[in-house]
């Protein structure tokens, strides 16, 4: 997998813990047309590890393959190619399940239930014992913030979309999951219904879960991932944490006055002259060898900013690249 810059790959150390997912060149191609004679390559070749207690977020655009990954994770497809463990153990072991939440992108439920039969429902298959039930379902209920009216006196049919998600939660950390995926959590939410699944998140990160989740709205991820990763056409384009991603596409935008324009254009390929006889522009290559430059020309400097791109302006600078290449 390509890492961006000189952001280097964590490496499993001796004192290091494992990584509680690992996957190494997961691929998954699925068959389709009539005669399943059609190939659609859902997941080239994926490797990536998520430690213990870390929110990772994995972005990409729709079709990018992030459903897929978390399927063949989850054991629910099966992968064409590739190997992944999730808490040390192979794909699809069942004894795993039983420590996993899943909160499924459309999340199917039984619009005939209440959302508290739905969540019993659920407890029964991972054999959670009902007095164990009574406590914990309205503990979850308080978490994610479903009055126990609605719950107890509502079918799910007539629930909103932020209401459906909210159990669509519950259900995920029925089983008090060490690890959870979630699958586009946010989606479909109103900045309230967001803000309170944001809080949501971050109260699970502060009890100690590992929190995997995907999504493509990245300013909720910029305020809750530890680290990242982009997947562009079943492809990991790049991971690691926000800020070092971040940091190293950082630029400099400088204001200045003086030196050579043809020295200056090089090093500011977007450099504006402004009517005062002043310039500015963005700045591409070393600082230092920029102002020692400058100084060769006689120019001087007016003003220096750190410009830091906002992570959706990273993920299209990555996707586009991507896409040109
Ligand atoms: N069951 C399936 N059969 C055939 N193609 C599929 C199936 N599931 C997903 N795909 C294809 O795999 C690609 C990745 O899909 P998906 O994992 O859902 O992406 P994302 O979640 O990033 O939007 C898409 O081209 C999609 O059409
Ligand atoms: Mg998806």
């Amino acid at each position: 997998m390509k890492s961006v810059g000189d952001v280097p790959e964590r490496k499993l150390s001796k004192t290091e813990p494992p990584p509680v997912v690992l996957t190494s060149e997961l691929r998954k191609v699925y068959r389709t047309g009539f005669f399943l004679n059609q190939k659609i390559v859902s997941l080239k070749s994926c490797s990536l590890k998520v430690y213990r207690g870390e929110t990772f977020g994995l972005l990409g655009q729709n079709g990018a393959g992030k459903t897929t990954l978390f399927k063949v994770l989850l054991g629910i497809v099966r992968p064409t190619g590739g190997r992944g463990l999730l808490l040390g153990k192979p794909l699809g072991d069942r004894a795993v399940k039983q420590r996993i939440g899943y909160l499924p992108e459309n999340t199917y439920l039984y619009e005939y239930l209440t959302g508290w039969e739905f969540l019993q429902l659920t407890a029964g298959i991972f054999q959670i014992p009902s007095k164990v039930q009574r406590h914990r379902i309205p503990e979850l209920l308080e978490l994610v913030g479903l009055s126990l009216a609605d719950a107890k006196k509502k079918q799910m049919r007539r629930y909103s979309k932020g209401m459906l998600q909210r159990v669509g939660m519950a259900q995920a950390l029925i089983n008090d999951p060490e690890l959870i995926f979630l699958d586009e959590p946010m989606s479909g939410l109103d900045p309230v219904g967001r803000y309170q699944m944001r809080e949501i998140i971050l109260t699970l990160k502060a009890a100690g879960k590992t929190i995997f989740f995907n999504s493509h709205i990245l300013s909720e991820v910029e305020k809750i991932c530890d680290r990242i990763a982009i997947l562009s056409q079943g492809e990991l384009i790049c991971s690691g944490s926000i800020n070092d991603l971040l940091g190293t596409a950082n630029t400099y935008r400088v204001k200045g006055q003086g030196g050579d324009w043809e020295v200056l254009s090089n090093w500011l390929p977007n450099i504006e002259f402004l009517a005062d006889g002043s310039w500015q522009g963005e700045l591409h290559g070393d600082v230092y060898d920029f102002l020692a430059s400058l100084r060769l020309m006689g120019g001087q400097i007016m003003a220096m900013n750190l410009f830091r791109p906002s992570l959706e302006e990273f993920f299209m600078e990555q996707v586009r690249e991507r896409k040109n290449s």
